[in-house]
Formats: C-alpha cells, sequence, structure tokens
C-alpha cells in the first residue's frame, strides 16, 4: 500500500508554535533555579526540542537518548537503546523530551534508565499524545496535543524516515 500525506495539516505550523509558547512558559516557570536538563529522544524529537528550547528563558544543558523497539515475534516491545546521554544525569532535574506517546514502551523504558541514574528529579512532555493506544501505563507531565489513532509525520515524525522535515504535522491517507 502506497500512502500519501493529506494536503491539510492535522496541526498547521502556526498551531505548533503558539503550544510550543505555551508550555514554554509553564517550563520556564517551573524550573526557575533548578538543574535543568533537555533530554531529547532521537531523531523525531529534534525539531520540537529546538523551538522549545528557543523560548525557555532559563539557563538549561541538552543531551540526547536513543531507542528502538523491536516488535519481533519473541522480543515483542523491548526497547533498546542505541545512544545514551554523555554527561552525568545524577543529581540534576531531568526533562524528557518526546514526539509522541503512542504504545509507551519508549517512554517507560526512558523512565527507567532515567530513574537508574538518580536524578534530582524527571518529568516528561511530549508534543503529541495518543492516549487511546497506550499499552503501558505512562502519562506525561507535559502535553502539546492529544490526537486521534492517526498515523502522523512531519515536524520530526517519520513514515519510513521521510516527512521530518516538514514544518505542520500531517496524517497518511492511501
Ligand atoms: P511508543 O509506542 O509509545 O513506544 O512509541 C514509539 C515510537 O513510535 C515513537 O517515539 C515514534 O517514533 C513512533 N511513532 C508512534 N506513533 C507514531 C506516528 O503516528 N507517527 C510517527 N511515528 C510514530
Ligand atoms: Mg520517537
Amino acid at each position: 500500500m502506497k500512502l500519501r500525506l493529506n494536503e491539510k495539516p492535522l496541526i498547521d505550523a502556526a498551531q505548533v508554535q503558539q503550544r510550543i509558547a505555551a508550555l514554554a512558559t509553564e517550563i520556564s516557570a517551573a524550573y526557575v533555579g533548578k538543574d535543568l536538563v533537555l533530554l531529547v529522544v532521537l531523531k523525531g524529537s529534534v525539531p520540537f526540542s529546538v523551538d522549545l528550547m528557543r523560548q525557555l528563558n532559563i539557563p538549561l544543558e541538552v543531551d540526547y537518548i536513543r531507542a528502538r523497539s523491536y516488535e519481533g515475534t519473541e522480543s515483542r516491545g523491548t526497547v533498546q537503546f542505541t545512544h545514551l546521554p554523555e554527561g552525568s544525569l545524577k543529581g540534576r532535574d531531568v526533562l524528557i523530551v518526546e514526539d509522541i506517546l503512542d504504545t509507551g514502551r519508549t517512554a517507560e523504558a526512558i523512565r527507567d534508565f532515567v530513574a537508574s541514574q538518580h536524578p534530582a528529579s524527571e518529568r516528561f512532555i511530549t508534543l503529541l499524545d495518543k492516549p487511546s493506544r497506550r499499552v503501558q501505563e505512562v502519562e506525561a507531565d507535559y502535553v502539546g496535543f492529544i490526537i486521534d489513532d492517526h498515523f502522523v509525520v512531519g515536524y520530526g515524525l517519520d513514515y519510513d524516515e521521510r516527512y521530518r522535515e516538514l514544518d505542520a504535522i500531517y496524517t497518511l491517507g492511501s
């Protein structure tokens, strides 16, 4: 089946930026006097993290983690890390930055990893949340948009590595 981009965005570029500005105001207030580390989940969260950090008006550091989930018959839903943060998270105020919360398996694995590093605090922000798809009981502390069970691309999100460069969020149709 060949999927094509639906022309009208589900969430347009202006809506994305407006929501990020509101989230940035909330986060800037919440992290005054803290030792903030944005832990960005590669690759999809890069555009979101960049736009978010440019609107934060508090000191922060950035680090990256990359997780892959395997859906083979025996290792269904196993998450492996292919890149780990370079700096120490111990005693830091870690904010995990995700593009989308779907089944919750990736988020759960990343939260477990971060907890194992003994941070001072750990919170989770996701641009998009598909709560109807959850198999792990995990909730984000900050959510950009709650969406229905659509496969979406753009603004970092890919279909087979494509469409990450788009500045808005689109659904795919047949
Ligand atoms: P999880 O199912 O919550 O573990 O999400 C795993 C990963 O699946 C996310 O980080 C995304 O990379 C990817 N993903 C889930 N839903 C979508 C989507 O609608 N579009 C593109 N990628 C998605
Ligand atoms: Mg992702």
